[in-house]
């Protein structure tokens, strides 16, 4: 197999790359559950998922894909039109908040404070998102699947250690 498939395949993901790391920077304010509890009287998804993170990293993330639909159109998602392709640059970024939201919900069940961390989940649940939304459109082989996760969790560790490096995030995951 070609190794050049690796490349295309973080150009197509990269979308929601952006729209999971734009969050810890452009975050505060209300939380998206409204400080609900749920049925075991802990946080529905916490403080830690807030209305502004997610609006702008669904924002990013879909202005990315509609950056990578010009400036790379054969990697990008190549065999499809232009509307498909926004509709793809929409729920990359939105499949990438929506998980990592549900990774926060099943982390408040589990008993996870705001913030703990909490391997592989924290690395992953955005990608699962994203790959969800998108999978009639991503050209996901068992090969790509494991480059995809193993790639994203190296990214994401890394990136998270220079964001705390940069005091932009309070903990190194
Ligand atoms: N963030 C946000 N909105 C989101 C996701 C993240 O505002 N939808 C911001 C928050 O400031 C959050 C930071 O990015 O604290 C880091 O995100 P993340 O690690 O995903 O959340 P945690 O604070 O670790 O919360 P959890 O335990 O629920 O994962
Ligand atoms: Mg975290």
């Amino acid at each position: 197999m070609n190794p050049i498939i690796f490349l295309y395949l973080l150009v197509m993901i990269f979308p929601a790359y952006i729209a999971n790391a734009i969050p810890v920077i452009a975050g505060g304010g209300g939380s998206i559950d409204f400080n609900i509890k749920f049925l075991d009287g802990r946080r529905l998804l916490g403080k830690g998922k807030t209305i502004r993170g997610t609006f702008w990293g669904i924002a990013a993330g879909f202005i990315t894909g509609i950056v990578l639909i010009f400036v790379l159109p054969t990697m990008f998602f190549p065999l499809y039109d232009f509307s498909t392709k926004l509709l793809i640059s929409f729920l990359l970024s939105f499949g990438a908040l929506f998980g990592d939201s549900a990774g926060s919900f099943l982390k408040r069940r589990f008993g996870f404070k705001d913030g703990q961390q909490a391997e592989y989940l924290d690395q992953l649940s955005f990608l699962a998102g994203s790959l969800l939304f998108t999978y009639s459109y991503f050209p996901l082989t068992p090969i790509n699947l494991v480059f995809l996760i193993i790639f994203s969790y190296l990214i994401h560790k890394i990136t998270n250690l220079i964001a705390h490096r940069l005091n932009l995030k309070k903990v190194p995951w």
